[in-house]
C-alpha cells in the first residue's frame, strides 16, 4: 500500500480507533507490503469513532467519556476589547476547531501532518465573566457566572487565575492536544493572549477496567457516582435542558469549574490503608463503599462496626460530598497532574478537578461548602486556583460559536 493511502485511510478515520490502534493498524499495513496473511484481515473496529463532531446543538468534550489527554487554556482578551473583537476572535476560533476536530489543518497550520492523525480530538469553547465585560453583556451575565466564595482551605498562588476564556482540549493523543493548542493560541492572537495551561492525564480507555474509568494519583477509584451521561440527567448538566428558560445566548451550554488541587504525595506516603480508605469512605482496591463489596453496592450509611461507631466517617469525602437534595449532582471530569517538582519538593502533583453542572450555586456550591468545613481528605489536598466558565451552546453547520449570545 502506498503512503498517500494510508494516509488516507487514516485521516477517513477507518483505521484509526485511537492513537494505539492507529498504531497497530498502520504497523499491519507495513507487514502487509511484503505478506498478504494478517494483514489482509479487517482492523477491530474502533471502541470509540477516530473524531467527535463538531457541529450540533452542544459542544462536545462535556458528556463524552474524557479522553486521556487534556490540555486547559485560559486566555484574556486584550485591553480595549469591544463586542467585535469577542466576534471576530470566535469567528476564527469556529472554523479553526472545526477543521482540527475532522482532523484537518486549520488555514494557517504549519504543520497539517499533525492535525491529520484522528484522535478523538475534542476543544471546547467557554468564556468569564471578563467576557461579558468586552461584549458589553453584563445585564445577561448569569448570577453564577463570577468567581466562587472564598473557602478556609484555599491556598491560591495566582498563578492560575480567572480567565476572559477558556479552551479545553481533550484528545487520544498527547501529540494532537499539543498541536490544537498552539494553532488555537497563535491563531487568536491578538484577539485573546494566552495567560496559562494546565495539562492532565488519565488513562486511556482501553486500559481502564471497565466501571472504572479513573485513579486519581492517590490511588481512588474517582468517577463512580456520577449523573447519567446518556440524557437521562441532561437538566443537571445542560442549560435550557429542564424546560425553563436559559440564560441569554446559552440554551445548549453548561458552566465549567476548575479548580486545581495540590495532593501530598509525600504525607499520603505515611497514611496506611485503613486511614487511607477512611478518608474517603471508600476501598482502594475495588472503589467499593466500605459497607459493600462492589463499586456499584449503595453505601450503607447506619452501618456501625463492633465498637458502635460509622463504618463510613460522617467526614469521610464521599459522605460529605453526597447529595445533600437530589439537585446537589455534578458531572467531574478530573484529570490528574504530576508537573516538575521545584525547589525542595519531591512531587507536584494533584488533579485539575472540573465539573460541568447547569447552576453552580445550587448544585456545586453546596457541595464545595461541606467539602471545606470538613473532609478528611483536607489533610492531604490544598486547592490553589479556581475558575468558572460558561460553555457556549455548539454552532449550528454555518454559524459561529456564540453566535446567539453575541446576536
Ligand atoms: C483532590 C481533590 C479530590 C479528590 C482526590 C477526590 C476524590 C474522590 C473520590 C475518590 C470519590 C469517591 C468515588 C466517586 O464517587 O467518584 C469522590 C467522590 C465525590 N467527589 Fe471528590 N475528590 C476531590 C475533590 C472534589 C471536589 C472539589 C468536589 C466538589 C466540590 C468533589 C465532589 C465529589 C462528589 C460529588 C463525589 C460523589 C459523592 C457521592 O455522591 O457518593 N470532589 N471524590
Amino acid at each position: 500500500m502506498t503512503g498517500v493511502g494510508r494516509r488516507t485511510l487514516l485521516r477517513t478515520g477507518l483505521l484509526a480507533g485511537g492513537a494505539g490502534v492507529g498504531a497497530l493498524a498502520v504497523s499491519r499495513l507495513s507487514d502487509a507490503t511484503s505478506a498478504p496473511s494478517r494483514a489482509d484481515e479487517e482492523p477491530p473496529p474502533p471502541a470509540h469513532p477516530a473524531t467527535m463532531p463538531f457541529r450540533g446543538p452542544r459542544q462536545a468534550g462535556v458528556t463524552d467519556d474524557p479522553q486521556p489527554f487534556a490540555a486547559f487554556v485560559g486566555l484574556d482578551l486584550p485591553a480595549g476589547a469591544t463586542k467585535d473583537t469577542c466576534r471576530r476572535l470566535l469567528r476564527v476560533w469556529t472554523d479553526d476547531i472545526d477543521r482540527l476536530m475532522a482532523a484537518k489543518a486549520p488555514l494557517t497550520d504549519l504543520e497539517p501532518e499533525l492535525a491529520e492523525v484522528p484522535s478523538r480530538l475534542s476543544i471546547t469553547l467557554a468564556v468569564g465573566p471578563g467576557f461579558y465585560d468586552a461584549a458589553g453583556l453584563v445585564p445577561h451575565r448569569p448570577s453564577w457566572l463570577a468567581p466562587l466564595p472564598s473557602f478556609t482551605i484555599d491556598r491560591f498562588d495566582g498563578h492560575w487565575p480567572q480567565t476572559d476564556v477558556l479552551l479545553q482540549i481533550r484528545a487520544d493523543s498527547p501529540v494532537a492536544v499539543a498541536h490544537a493548542q498552539r494553532r488555537l493560541v497563535v491563531g487568536a492572537e491578538p484577539l485573546a493572549v494566552q495567560r496559562w495551561v494546565q495539562r492532565g492525564f488519565r488513562e486511556p480507555l482501553t486500559s481502564s477496567r471497565p466501571g472504572m474509568p479513573f485513579r486519581n494519583l492517590f490511588g481512588q477509584v474517582d468517577g463512580t457516582v456520577q449523573p447519567r451521561t446518556d440524557g437521562a440527567d441532561d437538566a443537571l448538566v445542560w442549560l435550557g435542558a429542564d424546560g425553563a428558560p436559559a440564560p441569554h445566548g446559552l440554551a445548549g451550554g453548561t458552566a465549567l469549574i476548575i479548580r486545581r488541587i495540590a495532593m501530598n504525595l509525600d504525607t499520603w506516603d505515611r497514611a496506611d490503608r485503613v486511614a487511607r480508605e477512611n478518608a474517603v469512605g471508600r476501598r482502594l482496591g475495588s472503589g467499593a463503599p466500605l459497607t459493600g463489596r462492589l463499586e456499584t453496592d449503595q453505601p450503607d450509611l447506619r452501618a456501625e462496626d463492633e465498637l458502635g461507631f460509622p463504618v463510613i466517617d460522617p467526614v469521610s469525602h464521599m459522605r460529605r460530598a453526597m447529595p445533600a437534595a437530589p439537585h446537589e449532582r455534578i458531572l467531574r471530569a478530573p484529570y490528574s497532574y504530576d508537573e516538575a517538582p521545584t525547589g525542595r519538593q519531591r512531587s507536584n502533583s494533584g488533579l485539575v478537578f472540573v465539573s460541568y453542572q447547569a447552576d453552580p450555586l445550587r448544585q456545586f456550591l453546596p457541595i464545595q461548602r461541606r467539602l471545606a468545613e470538613a473532609d478528611l481528605l483536607n489533610v492531604w489536598t490544598t486547592p490553589i486556583s479556581s475558575g468558572v466558565y460558561a460553555v457556549l451552546p455548539g454552532a449550528l453547520p454555518g454559524e459561529d460559536l456564540g453566535a446567539a449570545l453575541l446576536a
